[in-house]
């Protein structure tokens, strides 16, 4: 198997400014490897397009082989970016031919499509994982690149827990990959093991003695279990990286990736010590944290750098008196660069869907018209509930119209009979495939007795490990938002429903959950083939 392409092909999609960085997002795949955090098709493709909005370079869509729904929203995402300044569309592949055939079926509609294959390189996972040698891990790696680069010119490799393999053999691999075709060699700290002066040494390290670096990207792509993520990535900025893999929320597995908000201001607030551009829209950060939390289940901390609630709340009297005086005394980033405004009054009963749609527009949601149109009704809806309707109210709404949107199960009535001398007694009718079913259930308080009548009827039963209730906007008629997660047979999933009536809000986020497992279970994602598990097959390797 040889590559068709020529090598000399460089990386032409972003400019070739020494001092631009590619932001490389990885929210639909590192980030949806969250425990809990599967999102359908139609929530990554609102994901999709708020990134999109945000203007990063590059967008890692999934990891294709890992169910057929897995290929269909990468697919889907590469069709429906279809502008002309659209992302780098990226399907993830192991170094095998099965993956590599499936992650370019699904990238091959993009604008820029491009293929990411990886395959561990440290003693540690040559060992025990893949239980080979040096040289066969060598061989692998090249030909996958090159099998890739006979369906696109856009190949990213990266040598899994790159962190912890011996410099020299990191080099060797790195040299042979770009002389087999990849346009960007990413250097993972996959399980989070660095720190910034070493992680930077590695970076260094490969400028310095990798003889052929000059003709790939360097990238880096960090996990936080050390809390270190976004310092190791600006470490390998400094040290000679142009592309950092990130995603919203430092989503990811375990726990998570660099925060792609941290970042951004990070480089943005230090420019004097980090001379290096992005392109990225950063109005667009906080639009883009709350629909990715909201589409994951994922709550963000309140005290989280950048996003957080408290991010730019000042509560000690000191602390508010030099703020008034001037604000730079106790504040290093304005809260409206990175998109955060005043709680406004957007919208009310008289206000047209034109208002609507724009309103929508703005804080990252392109409904088509069949979308808007229910929305819009649910919008009026709402107005004669709630006198005034606030952003969160807005993107409450919408998110239950998408979580809504792929549902096995809808609810269509609740009935939930409590109080302190009464026995707790639920009625549920649950919709699925225009049937209706309708079941009943007893239980310690209306929660419980709402989630078996729920179970009953769906045959699949979770077991609430955390119950949250907060209110979305101001005021006493606030529409509540419950999150809820749960336990499926060992599989942690995340459940959300709003609602002006908390009860009817908890019935919904148990019913999200139920959903979400239920398209779990359908998808046959094995845990043992993801990213950083055995690899069966070789490319190369006769059938
Ligand atoms: O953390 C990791 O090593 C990964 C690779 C697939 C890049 O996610
Ligand atoms: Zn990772």
């Amino acid at each position: 198997m040889s590559a068709k392409k020529a090598v000399s092909s460089r990386f032409k999609s972003v400019p070739q400014d020494p001092n631009r960085i590619i932001i490389f997002d990885t929210t639909l795949r590192d980030g949806e490897q969250s425990p809990g955090a599967t999102m359908n098709q139609d929530e990554k493709i609102q994901v999709a397009r708020a990134l999109y909005r945000l203007k990063v370079d590059v967008i890692e869509a999934g990891f294709p082989i890992a169910s057929p729904g897995d290929h269909d929203a990468v697919k889907a995402v590469a069709e429906v970016l279809d502008e002309k300044d659209a992302p780098i569309i990226c399907g993830l592949a192991r170094s095998l031919e099965k993956d590599i055939k499936c992650a370019a079926s699904a990238v091959k509609n993009a604008r820029r499509p491009r293929i990411h294959v990886f395959l561990a390189t440290s003693a540690i996972h040559r060992q025990f994982k893949l239980k080979k040698a040096k040289d066969e891990i060598v061989r692998q790696a090249v030909q996958a690149v090159q099998f890739a680069r006979t369906f696109v010119d856009d190949v990213e490799f990266s040598p899994e827990d790159a962190s912890r393999t011996e410099p020299e053999f990191l080099c060797e691999v790195t040299e042979a990959v770009i002389a087999a075709g990849a346009t960007t060699v990413n250097i993972p700290d996959t399980v989070g093991y660095a720190v910034p002066d070493q992680f930077g040494s590695v970076i260094r390290t490969l400028k310095e003695k990798v003889s052929n670096i000059e003709q790939a990207v360097i990238s880096v792509h960090c996990h936080n279990d050390l809390g270190l993520a976004v310092a190791n990535s600006l470490a390998g900025v400094r040290n000679g990286a142009r592309q950092v893999e990130c995603t919203i929320n430092g989503i990811g597995e375990r726990a998570g990736n660099a925060a792609l908000e941290e970042l951004i201001m990070a480089l943005r607030t230090r420019g004097d010590f980090y001379p290096y551009q992005t392109g990225i829209d950063t109005k667009r950060l906080l639009p883009s944290s709350k629909l990715v939390s909201a589409v994951t289940g994922i709550n963000v901390q309140r005290n989280k750098a950048v996003v957080g609630e408290n991010a730019f709340a000042h509560e000690s009297g000191i602390h508010q008196d030099g703020f008034l005086k001037e604000r730079t005394t106790y504040e290093i980033m304005r809260p409206e660069d990175i998109g955060l405004e005043q709680s406004k009054l957007v919208l009310g009963k008289h206000s047209g869907k034109h208002a609507f749609k724009n309103r929508l527009k703005e804080l990252g949601y392109e409904l088509d018209e069949k979308q808007l149109v229910d929305a819009f009704e649910r919008f009026k809806v709402l107005c004669d509930k709630k006198k005034n309707i606030y952003d969160a109210d807005l993107i409450a709404l919408v998110e239950d119209q998408l979580v809504a949107a792929a549902p096995v199960w809808e609810l269509e009535l609740l009935q939930v009979a409590a109080g302190n001398k009464a026995v707790p007694t639920a009625t549920v009718i649950l919709r699925k495939d225009q049937a209706t079913y309708q079941d009943a259930a007893i239980g310690d308080g209306p929660i419980d007795a709402l989630t078996k009548a729920i179970d009953r009827i769906t045959g699949v039963s979770g077991k609430i490990l955390d119950f949250q209730v907060h209110a979305v906007s101001e005021g006493r008629e606030a529409q509540g938002e419950v999150d809820i997660k749960c336990d499926f047979d060992g599989e942690v999933i995340y459940g959300r429903g709003f609602s002006t009536d908390i009860i009817e809000a908890s019935a919904k986020a148990y019913l999200n959950a139920v959903c979400r497992a239920v398209a779990k279970s359908d998808a046959a994602v094995k845990p043992a083939e993801r990213p950083g598990h055995a690899q069966p097959k070789p490319v190369g390797a006769t059938p």
